[in-house]
């Protein structure tokens, strides 16, 4: 018998469309965009709204651009489907819906193959400031304009190869204890270098310094923070800080890295690949972020 969905929503944390998906063990679903409410379209406008001229102020050159390619409607959530007519013929990626928390090797994966795991709730109006977990707001206006940069998007993908390179690594490893604790470090450092570059990245503009990291472009309050802020640490990129750093979810970032283009960052990626093959990745500064048991198991079964 065909299941019957109620139409209260895509809204994060109350979405029976996706809760059930989960349930069924669905990663990836369809956007089910009927199902959107007319508040959750007012959610998306007034964050729409309020950023845009933090937008024109303080993000990368490549992502405004991205915004008038993708064409992203300000007054109503974006289908899928119109991103990715737009999307694909510039870089080959495509945003693909996922019910929710995509395992670490699964997720990787999915960039090297262009796709990216993009979540399609939208937070409550009353939560338009902070949000732990993302959603199509911080997925399809933070991160996606970013991929129709062929530069950046190169970037992702090779980021997907080294996720392939860490399984190549530890396959072999008899030892069990011995292969849990290296792949943790493993993830550990590349979780890192993700989120200081992509989520939460600057990078030389004609205009000073400007952000590129998706964290930081979906986020009204903390993209000028990061910018303006004289609290904030910034400092010219180096891998060796990126892998070891501690990185904190629940507050503004205290500490961002700063590189000078893409050809840099994906030059540091290939170097993190390099580092990865000759071990120095296996034991990286303890601290945050934990690796979750469904990561670890993710590139174990990969294996
Ligand atoms: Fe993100």
């Amino acid at each position: 018998m065909p299941q019957v969905i109620s139409a209260v929503g895509l809204t994060t944390g109350h979405a029976p469309f996706v809760e059930e998906a989960r349930h069924r063990g669905e990663l990836y679903i369809t956007q089910a965009y009927d199902l959107y409410t007319e508040e959750n379209h007012e959610a998306w406008r007034q964050l729409y709204r309020r950023i845009r001229p933090r937008w024109e102020q303080y993000a990368n050159e490549h992502f405004l651009r991205g915004i008038e390619a993708l064409d992203l409607p300000s007054d109503h959530i974006p289908r899928l489907s119109d991103i990715n007519k737009r999307l694909q013929p510039l870089t080959g990626f495509q945003a693909k819906p996922v019910s929710g928390y995509v395992p670490g090797f699964l997720f990787f994966d999915c960039l090297r193959r262009r796709e990216f795991p993009t979540t399609i709730t939208i937070r409550p109006v009353d939560r338009m400031d902070y949000l732990p977990e993302p959603d199509i707001f911080h997925d399809v206006a933070g991160h996606v304009p970013m991929h129709t940069e062929k530069s950046f998007a190169d970037v992702l993908v090779r980021f997907g190869d080294c996720a392939h390179t860490a399984v190549e690594m530890t396959a072999l490893i008899t030892d069990e204890a011995e292969r849990t604790r290296r792949l943790t470090n493993i993830i550990k450092a590349m979780s890192r270098f993700f989120w200081f570059t992509v989520e939460f990245g600057l990078m030389r503009g004609k205009r000073g310094t400007v952000a590129y990291g998706s964290g930081l472009l979906s986020s009204y309050g903390e993209l000028h923070h990061a910018i303006e802020s004289p609290e904030v640490q910034r400092y010219p990129v180096q891998l060796e800080w990126l892998i070891n750093q501690v990185a904190e979810i629940d507050h503004y970032q205290p500490i961002l890295f700063v590189v000078d283009n893409f050809d840099h960052l994906f030059s540091l990626v290939d170097k993190l690949e390099k580092w990865m093959r000759e071990g120095k990745l296996n034991n990286v500064g303890p601290g945050l972020p934990d690796v979750a048991e469904s990561d670890l198991r993710s590139f174990m079964d990969a294996a």
